[in-house]
């Protein structure tokens, strides 16, 4: 008989399955789920009303190119609609990214402590995946530069990083890309981008016209409130995005992830509201945390990530007490930050619940 696994390129054998944040079963409502950095707010009534009618269209095939989300995009953020490409989630992007640009025997780097799906993509193109240190929980650009070579096709990485919320500021950024050579494409992920407020912080936008291997990601899974509908987007110079323009799936973007992103996109109110929210949250939990005997960091983004010392308490038992309170929080084992796990700016309400049922947690011991 065949062995199957023989049939595939040998770096698919090393992929470990994503593993995602706990979610819903049986569609509970009670469940507080502050495992997948998804925003806590529900999207505005009049966009979500337009989805009835989208519905009733499903019998034809979206518009391949997602012109009116490109449109959409090019007048809120400024740009040139032939420099995006829409994808099915930024995860969708990313996978055509990792596509196009490997070739045979090449590697592709990501940081220690980095979105676990990078790895995936690069294996299931057949590159390998060398992994450059972290620097105090930080993406290292010195120590991503020290792992270029030859072979180096692509480098990934967050900005600000999921799980450790950390940030690379504009001055660092192009620092890097300067010493990046021009024929290695560098993934600039900016998942959590919407949320930051700090002026030296670049998204990467500014510099697509200036470094022309970068490319950016966007999604509208987490400040746009859109993860269950998947959207997400690139953008970099026409001679990259026409490439990946040709490997993307023909309808990869459905009609209602389409229309209903585009709606989103004008909703600026619902914008500035989830942008204080988290603003406030980012500021105060880590220190609410900390407060209660554990170990917490400043976070850029839509989430905290949070150390629990073995030698005072169990991780897995907290994470158990929570999950038993209906609290469902992200364990990073699979990230290999063992004695870590990380949790999502939910609502008022859901946070407020979240830290009182680990200080009950921590008192278990
Ligand atoms: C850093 C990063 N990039 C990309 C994604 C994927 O987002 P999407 O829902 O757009 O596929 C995530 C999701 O959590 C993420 O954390």
């Amino acid at each position: 008989m065949v062995k199957i696994e023989t049939l595939t390129k040998p770096s698919i054998k090393l992929i470990e399955k994503y593993v995602p944040g706990g979610s819903y079963s049986n569609n509970d409502k009670k469940i507080i789920k502050l495992s997948s950095n998804e925003s806590p707010f529900k999207i505005p009534n009049k966009v979500y009303s337009e989805g009835k009618s989208l519905i009733a269209n499903s019998n034809f095939y979206p518009d391949g190119d997602s012109k009116i989300l490109k449109d959409s995009l090019s007048k809120v953020f400024y740009l040139n609609s032939n420099k995006i490409i829409c994808g099915n989630g930024s995860d969708d992007i990313l996978s055509i990214i990792s596509q196009t640009f490997s070739v045979e025997n090449c590697e592709v780097i990501c940081s220690e402590f980095g979105f676990t799906y990078y790895p995936i993509i690069a294996r299931a193109s057949g590159c390998k995946v060398v992994f450059a240190p972290t620097k105090d929980l930080g993406i290292s650009c010195d120590n991503i530069l020290k792992k270029i070579n030859k072979r180096t096709k692509i480098i990934f990485f967050a900005n600000p990083n999921n799980p450790t919320g950390t940030i690379i500021f504009k001055d660092e950024l192009i620092n890097f890309l300067n010493k990046v050579p021009k024929n290695i494409i560098v993934v600039l992920d900016g998942a959590y981008s919407e949320f930051i407020t700090d002026k030296r912080y670049s998204d990467g936008i500014d510099l697509v016209d200036k470094y022309p291997n970068i490319i950016i990601t966007r999604t509208f899974s987490k400040i746009f409130a859109l993860a269950g509908l998947r959207l997400g987007w690139g953008y970099s110079n026409t001679r990259i995005i026409e490439l990946l323009e040709k490997i993307r799936g023909p309808f990869n973007v459905n009609s209602i992830a389409q229309s209903i992103g585009s709606l989103i996109l004008k909703e600026k109110d619902f914008f500035i509201k989830s942008v204080k929210h988290n603003d406030e949250w980012a500021k105060s939990l880590p220190s609410k945390i900390n407060d209660l005997g554990l170990e917490s960091y400043e976070t850029f983004a839509n989430f905290v990530l949070i150390k629990v010392n073995p030698l005072k308490y169990s991780k897995i038992n907290i994470i158990n007490y929570l999950k038993n309170k209906g609290i469902l929080v992200r364990d990073l084992e699979n990230y290999k930050l063992y004695d870590y796990f990380r949790v999502s700016i939910g609502s008022t309400k859901s946070l407020n619940k979240f830290l009182k049922e680990l200080k009950n947690a921590l008192k278990l011991k």
